[in-house]
């Protein structure tokens, strides 16, 4: 028997976007959605088309460049006008999908949509007719339906709506844990029940949303395929609301490693994993917690050294899988500071990075200023190199140097020069509680903006006394949260380079507008 496939409907873009903090520009969303592309997600939920014109703007660019390559998907509340503007935006992709959406849940009905059961039925079959209809011509209708909170619905009226759902056209129905409060038996059971009590269930693929409030979301979308779910909804890194969504690269690891159980397969390069994962980690400044499995920075590191010996008779003593299948290369020595261009650029391939010339050319300047100062060059550094060059915010303002001092007994201080977009260079100094604070307050009195620290961390990127430092700050300005990353052999620019790109973040922001009464979807 051969495998059965699973469609890996990524959302990110959508779910992932809405988490606070992680707002991505149009640019910035192209990139993620061509990454998505190549790493062969079968649908990118693009965005939510209605709330915010930017919104719209990155759903339309991203159906017109990839709607060829992958199923791109618009979400839509029950609404007439979520539904036009969805299409609006997604029409011109070879391969386009409708999402819409409505509560379920006595939770939901009673203080969120203050409606009755009849007028939810009502309202889910006139908009999926309405999906299904903006198909015409020889385009085959594409239009999924959630019941939102559905884990909190109770069966017998879910079966009622998946039913009426499906005879109004919907091809794909999902089942989102909307609040994460599912757990893995209990979930597959309520799939288990949709599968044997709604008749006409084999006209649509079963699809499963989970959150991870409880940290159960992959445990639970695991628990719907084995159920009979045949797609899963996720996001790369498990970013989403509050506590996110199921982590992609886990979800697919999981059927991959265990096929033998699951006997399922996904289309999913898996080489692309570890890239995609630094991509988008890098792009929403939002950090992969170091023991994150599958691309957390020690998800292949043995530390023990009776693993260690175990691993170095016969790897599968006590791995599971091969870093390099999920495009995980270790801190392996690769490059000098006499490597030339050619072994450079065939490294950058090798790491799952495309850079078009001029990224190129910018990236390999600072690779050989770096290997002037270090004197071996790791992946991770290469890929530090790359994250810090795909800027992709408008950089309002940039460093062009800076002095500081400090010590036991002095005052620390800092004296900055930046240059604004226009190329007017201006200066300033700041005390601070050390000097990477008096930075900080410098950089904040050039460019104008309050900022107030939320967080701030330092780790290394590789190996040795000489390894670069990646800073990763976040904070918030007017209420909005924003996050910076900055690597550099010398922490204090890093943390210089990681506020900056917050800062620039704060000043290119346009707030998100979401729809009135939109819930936290
Ligand atoms: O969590 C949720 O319920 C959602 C729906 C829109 C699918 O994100
Ligand atoms: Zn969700």
């Amino acid at each position: 028997m051969t495998d059965e496939v699973i469609t890996i409907f990524d959302t990110t873009l959508r779910d992932g976007e809405q988490s606070p903090g992680c707002s991505m520009n149009t640019a910035e969303k192209l990139e993620v959605a061509n990454a998505l592309v190549e790493l062969q997600v079968d649908v990118i939920e693009a965005g939510f088309p209605i709330a915010s014109p930017g919104d719209f703007e990155a759903v339309q660019k991203i159906a017109r460049r990839f709607g060829d390559r992958a199923t791109i998907c618009g979400l839509a509340r029950c609404r007439v006008e979520d539904i036009d503007r969805a299409w609006e935006a997604l029409q011109d992709a070879e391969r386009a999908r409708i999402h819409v959406f409505l509560a379920t849940s006595a939770i939901h009905r009673e203080f969120k949509l203050k409606m009755g059961k009849p007028e939810i039925v009502r309202r889910a079959v006139e908009m999926t007719k309405r999906a299904v209809d903006k198909f015409t011509g020889n385009r085959t209708a594409d239009v999924e339906f959630s019941p939102e909170d559905a884990a909190r619905t109770e069966l017998d009226f879910l079966c009622e709506v998946v039913e009426k759902a499906i005879d109004a056209g919907a091809t794909t129905i999902n089942i989102p844990d909307t609040v994460g409060y599912a757990v893995p038996a209990q979930f597959g059971a309520v799939i288990r029940y949709l599968k044997e009590n709604v008749p006409n269930i084999d006209r649509a693929v079963i699809s499963s949303h989970c959150h991870n409030d409880l940290g159960l979301a992959v445990a639970n979308s695991l628990a719907a395929v084995e159920a009979g779910a045949r797609q899963v909804e996720c996001t790369i890194n498990g970013l989403g609301e509050r506590a996110g969504n199921a982590a992609l690269e886990e979800i697919v690891m999981a059927l991959r490693t265990r096929a033998d159980y699951f006997k399922c397969r996904t289309n999913i390069n898996t080489k692309k994993l570890y890239p995609t994962s630094r991509l988008v980690s890098s792009i929403t400044g939002m950090k992969v917690q170091r023991n994150k499995a599958i691309v957390g920075q020690n998800a292949f590191a043995h530390e023990a050294g009776i693993h260690q010996h175990g691993i170095l008779q016969e790897r599968t003593t006590y791995e599971i899988m091969r870093p390099e299948d999920v495009g995980f290369h270790g801190t392996n020595l690769v490059l000098g500071k006499h490597s030339g261009r050619h072994a450079f650029r065939a490294r950058i391939e090798a790491l799952g990075y495309r850079l078009d010339d001029d990224a190129f050319q910018k990236v390999f300047e600072d690779f050989i200023a770096l290997a002037d100062k270090k004197k071996e060059v790791y992946d991770a550094d290469i890929a530090a190199l790359i994250d810090n060059r795909i800027e992709t915010v408008p950089e309002t303002w940039q460093l062009v140097g800076f002095h500081t001092t400090g010590g036991t007994g002095t005052v620390p201080t800092a004296t900055l020069e930046m240059r604004d977009r226009n190329g007017e260079i201006r200066r300033d100094a700041a005390i601070g509680d050390g000097p990477i604070d008096a930075v900080f307050k410098a950089m904040e009195r050039i460019t104008g903006v309050a900022a107030r620290l939320e967080d701030y961390e330092v780790r290394s990127v590789s190996r040795g006394k000489d390894a670069q430092g990646e800073v990763l700050v976040e904070i918030s300005v007017n209420g909005h949260t924003y996050y910076g990353k900055g690597v550099s052999t010398d922490i204090i620019e890093a943390s210089a380079r990681a506020y900056l790109r917050a800062l620039n973040k704060a000043l290119a922001s346009v707030p998100t507008e979401r729809p009135p009464g939109k819930s936290a979807v």
